[in-house]
Parts: C-alpha cells; structure tokens; sequence
C-alpha cells in the first residue's frame, strides 16, 4: 500500500449536527483537548459574539469570521487525523450549513436529554439521510434532568425513522446521574463531574458482578438498571456495523460533554465504527481514494471576503483522492483549464495556517479569482472525470426585491448573480406574469442581511425586501408536467428559477400533499439538481 493510501486511511472526516444550544461546541472543545490540539477548553470560538442579533455589516462580518475560522479543525488521536467540520447554528445557519454536510464521511448528532429530537437537528438528519452517510448519536447533558431513556430513543427512531443501537445506557439524570453501563463490556463507567476542562483523571469503571455495585450507584438505580437492560436487550436493534455504515442504524451514546464525561468513550467508538473517507461518485463512476492516486476534490463552499478594499474569494474544497501539495496546479472541470492552487489554507481552532500539503479526507481553502462555483471539481487525473453536482437546497424565507433607484438594473442583476452563484442566497423569476421582478430564496434569515449589505456596498445598488409568506418549496421532477394545467392550492405561487426550470412555493405543508393528490403523477423534490 503507498503511503498516500496509508494516509488516507488514517482520516475521519466527520460533521457535527444540532439544534443550537444542544453542546456542539463543548464536546468539539473536549474532543479537541483529547487531541491536544488546544490547551483548555473554551478556545473554540467566542460565544458570545456569536449570539448577538445582527444588524450591522460589522457584525456579521464578525458572525461570519467565526463560522469560517471554526469551520474546519483537524487533530490527531489514537493513530487517527481527524477533521471536524462544523455546521454553523444561530442566526448563521444558511445554505453552508447544509453543503458541509456534503463534504463529510459521517455525522455525530448532539442531542440535548431534556429535549430529545429539535428543529434544526432534523433538518441537518435529513440532508445525511439523503446521503446515506452513518450517523452516531451523542445524547448529551445528562448531569441535568433527562428524558426517559426509552422516550429519547423512541423519539429519535419516529422522528427521523432510524434505527437506534444504545452503546451504553445511561443510571438517572440530573443530580441522580451515577454513570453509563457500558453493555459489551458489561460494567459501569461511574460518573464524576471533577474532570472540567480537563482530560485528566483516570475514568472509574466497575463490573456489573462486583457486589460493590449496588453500593456504589445505590440498590435502586442498580434493580432500575438491571430491568431496563433487560428490556433493551430484548427490544433494542442489535449493533450491525454494515447498517451503520449505510446510515440506517445509529450508534448511541449518552454522557455530558461539560463535565467531559462519556466523551472520550463515544471518540473511541466512533473512531473504529465510521469510516475512512468514502468513494464518491463521478460521471466516469465511482472514484476510490483507495484507489485512485490522482489528486481530485470538489468545492462545497465559497467564502468571499468582505474587506471591500480587496475582493478575494475562498473556495473550500473537500479532497477526495491524491495528494495535495501547496502551488500544485489541477484541472479544472468546470473553467476547462489548469488552475494553480494557491494560498492553501486549513483552519486549526481560531486561526488559519498556511499549509504545504493535504491528502484525500482533507479539507483545505483555496483563494479563488473569481472562477470556482460550488459543486466544481478539480483533478491532475487524465480522465478529467466531474464529481456529482451538489444539490440546491430548500430556502425557507422568501422576498420579494425591489431596486430602488431602477436606472441600476445592470449593476443590480450583476451584484445578484454574483451573490447567488457564492451560493448564498437563490434567485427565482415570477412564472408567466410578465413582471421582472426577482424573488430570493433564503435558508437563514441572516442571508436577507447579507444581500441588502453587499448590494449597497459592493455594486452601489440599494434594495429594498418584501418579505413572502411562502416556506416550501418544491422543484418538480417531471419534465412533461404542463405548468399552466397544474392545479395547485390558494396558497400555492408558480415560479421559475434562473435555468427556466418550474418550481413551486407553498405557505402551508399541507398544501404540498394536496397539490400532488390533484394532479396525478406529478413528482416533487426538496432537493434541486
Ligand atoms: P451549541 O454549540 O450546540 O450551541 O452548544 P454549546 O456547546 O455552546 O452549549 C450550550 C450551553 O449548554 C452552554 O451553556 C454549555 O456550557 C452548556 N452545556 C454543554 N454541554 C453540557 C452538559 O453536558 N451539561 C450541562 N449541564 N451543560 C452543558 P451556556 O450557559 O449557554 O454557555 P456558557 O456560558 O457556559 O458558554
């Protein structure tokens, strides 16, 4: 095996999902001390910035510094490099967040136990779900009171219909929490909150045959124990790595990522049940990091920098196969030419490092003149193969723009287009109502603030938004549908987006369900291709 190989290998590349405020970046702190990548935890990023409400360009200059600078991290532990992705939350959810699950092996879902399965947390499940990426299960906070663990599990499997396979089991919550019953291994990992921000101090175990057990968590949480085991084993799914690895059956583990209890236990697991970074498809096939020598990567993400004194642009891209090395050139696709790859970047906690090489399951930004999009793929292979696009995810806020000053138009369609194709917010036309008027789709709300801004300060264009009552949208799959002929609901609008391909808004869900019971055959997609 060459040593390329071997490096690959040894690389998890995974996204960590959740609703905010469930402890993503708590257990990404302590994840990140276990690799010695950061001294203390707390160093991750400023919280507290990032929770102000936005409104000037300041701000989320700031807002949007933190999730570039945060949103990759690597470390080594046990043999392993691993590469975090972080999926933003708060206000900056957008697109991105959606698309760096794109770049990513598998996916750790942090649940709080005292809210079980949240918004956000299932709309990031679906997006893996749609890629068949395995999927590990965190049920964190357990030194605060928590759900049943039944109905946690329960919550889990009827919410986002997967299976779940409980790792460990948690004894109680809250002040009665005594620890986790790790149930291969048949004993109990004992709770103790004194490990802080630190990864010190050795983890206490003791065996479920150790008389000393039910002195130590208690003779009732012992007889809890032993019957809720017994249910377990009787009505859990069984661990099955190749259902795992599917994205069908998820790992669960429970502890609390603040007092660092049960993380590095999950780590350790997790390391050994996910994979090594996956082959991906192509339009010459599947292409095997394992196999294929040849440097190849695909852009996920474009960040343009919003220091207007110099324009530059960052696209980030996840390495697939091959080798990187700093000034190397590549095939690009999409431009039909060879690109130097310059200023190679990786985040590393709250700092960007130049970098001199990076190798398949890495993920590295690269300053862009103007020419990448999302979705492009670039290779030193002969084949010139293109990775499959990425698709066009559903906005959920949607506006009317209107220009304020019309004489503008042309700086006004430029300064969109540009911003759409950074892939920050969608454009979509009014379908056969004669009227010029752009619609813009946006997955966060922060994205309407990010257009206005940009337009006023980069191509001089003000705007003004009306805000939509729509939340759904659905692109239809059949090309045969005739749009004048489909009979939709009151609530429903008829649009178009840039490529003249149909698309329909709906204020109600329901409403979708209606729409395709009147009008037989008609398919619908929340995803765009
Ligand atoms: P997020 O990235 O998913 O948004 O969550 P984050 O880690 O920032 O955690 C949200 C809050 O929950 C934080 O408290 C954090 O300290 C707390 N937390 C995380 N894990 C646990 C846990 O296992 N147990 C308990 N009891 N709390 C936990 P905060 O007061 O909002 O912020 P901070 O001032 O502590 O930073």
């Amino acid at each position: 095996m060459s040593d390329i190989t071997n490096e690959i290998k040894k690389r998890r590349t995974f996204a960590i999902i959740s609703h905010p405020d469930a402890g993503k970046t708590t257990l990404t702190e302590k994840f990140l001390l276990y690799g010695g990548a950061i001294n203390q935890a707390g160093s991750v990023k400023g919280k507290a910035t990032a929770k102000h409400a936005v409104s000037d360009w300041m701000e989320i200059e700031k807002e949007r510094g933190i999730s570039v600078t945060s949103s990759v991290l690597q470390f080594n532990y046990g043999g392993f490099c691993i590469n975090i992705l972080d999926t933003p939350g708060h206000q900056d959810f957008s697109e991105d967040t959606y698309r760096t699950l794109m770049a990513a092996d598998s996916a750790v879902m942090v649940i709080d136990a005292s809210k079980g399965v949240e918004a956000q947390t299932r709309k990031l499940f679906k997006v893996c779900v749609m890629r068949h990426i395995p999927i590990f299960t965190f049920i964190n906070k357990m030194d605060r009171d928590a759900m049943d663990t039944f109905e946690l599990l329960d919550d889990i499997e009827k919410e986002l219909g997967i299976a779940t396979c409980p790792v460990n089991w948690p004894i109680g919550s809250g002040k009665a929490f005594k620890g986790v019953y790790d149930r291969q291994k048949k004993e109990v990992e004992l709770f103790s909150d004194t490990q802080k921000g630190t990864k010190m101090g050795a983890v206490q175990t003791i065996s479920e045959e150790d008389p000393m057990l039910s002195e130590v968590i208690g003779e009732d949480a012992k007889a809890l124990l032993e019957e809720e085991i017994e249910l377990l084993d009787g009505a859990a799914a069984e661990f099955d790595q190749e259902l795992v690895s599917k994205g069908e059956l998820s790992p669960v583990f429970f502890g609390s990522a603040l007092t660092n209890f049960g993380v590095e236990t999950f780590l350790k697991h997790f390391l050994v049940m996910t994979s090594s970074p996956l082959p991906r498809m192509s339009d010459h096939g599947l292409i095997d990091p394992m196999k294929e020598n040849d440097f190849s990567a695909f852009v996920f993400k474009i960040q343009a920098n919003m220091n207007k004194a110099h324009r530059d642009r960052i696209a980030f891209m996840r390495i697939c196969s091959g080798k990187f090395e700093a000034g190397m050139s590549a095939y690009h696709i999409q431009g039909g030419k060879d690109v130097r790859l310059s200023q190679p970047q990786q985040m590393m906690a709250s700092e960007r490092k130049i970098i001199e090489s990076a190798c398949g399951g890495d993920i590295i930004g690269i300053f862009d003149p103007g020419i990448f999009s999302i979705g492009d793929t670039l290779t030193t292979s002969k084949e010139k193969y293109a990775y499959e696009g990425i698709p066009t995810f559903a906005p959920e806020h949607f506006a009317r723009v209107r220009q304020v000053d019309t004489m503008k138009r042309k700086q006004f369609v430029k300064g969109i287009n540009q911003i759409a194709q950074e892939g920050a917010i969608q454009i979509f036309q009014e379908y056969n109502t004669g009227m010029e008027e752009i619609i813009v789709g946006v997955v966060g709300v922060l994205q309407f603030d990010v257009l206005k801004y940009r337009l006023e300060n980069e191509y001089n264009v003000e705007i003004r938004l009306e805000n939509l009552p729509y939340e759904h949208i659905r692109w239809i799959e059949n090309d045969e549908i005739d749009m004048d002929r489909l009979s939709g609901t009151s609530d429903m609008k008829k649009i178009k987006d840039l490529k003249d391909r149909p698309l329909l808004l709906f204020v109600h869900e329901w409403s979708i369900r209606m729409t395709l019971e009147r009008n037989e055959g008609l398919k619908l997609s929340e995803f765009g291709r």
